[in-house]
């Protein structure tokens, strides 16, 4: 079982999307660990763009990302880092096919709906700036 890192961003959050992109990870089957509806802090914003900290779009994307809250949550399945980084399609969302979260949701290549971690070594990472370890809930459905 993997554990990944989803944020809803604040694009998706203004349009009113949240349940409809929580209910597409629930009928796929992937388990909701933690949550929680967060303003990410700069200096947070700093460690999780931090392959970005120095590409111009870095302020506008920091602008982007604390414009309004984040619903931030970690779930959990089979293989759920690739299979939630496929469900949300392409980081441009002018590129992403329809039926993908981006595709249905997102606007271009920064107001793109969702973040969902990259890879093993990022969902831990990402997991540990998120959420205390008393926030991760073990369940079986
Ligand atoms: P994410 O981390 O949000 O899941 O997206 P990603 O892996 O598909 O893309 P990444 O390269 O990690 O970029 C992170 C986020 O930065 C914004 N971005 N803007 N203006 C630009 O050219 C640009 N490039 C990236 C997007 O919001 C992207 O999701
Ligand atoms: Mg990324």
């Amino acid at each position: 079982m993997e554990r990944t890192v989803v944020l809803i961003k604040p694009d998706a959050v203004k349009k009113g999307v949240i349940g409809e992109i929580i209910t597409r990870m629930e009928k796929e089957g992937y388990i909701l660990v933690a949550a929680k509806f967060l303003r990410m802090p700069d200096d947070l914003l700093d460690d999780w763009y931090a392959h970005h900290k120095d590409k111009p779009f870095f302020p506008e994307l920091k602008a982007f990302m604390t414009s309004t809250p984040v619903m931030a949550m970690l779930w959990e399945g089979k293989d759920a880092v690739s299979g939630l980084r496929k469900l949300c399609g392409p980081t441009d969302a002018r590129k992403a096919p329809k039926g993908t979260i981006r595709g249905d949701y997102g606007k271009d290549v920064q107001e793109n709906a969702i973040h969902a971690s990259e890879d093993e070594h990022a969902a831990n990472k990402e997991m540990d700036l998120i959420f205390l370890p008393h926030e991760i809930q073990e369940w079986k459905r």
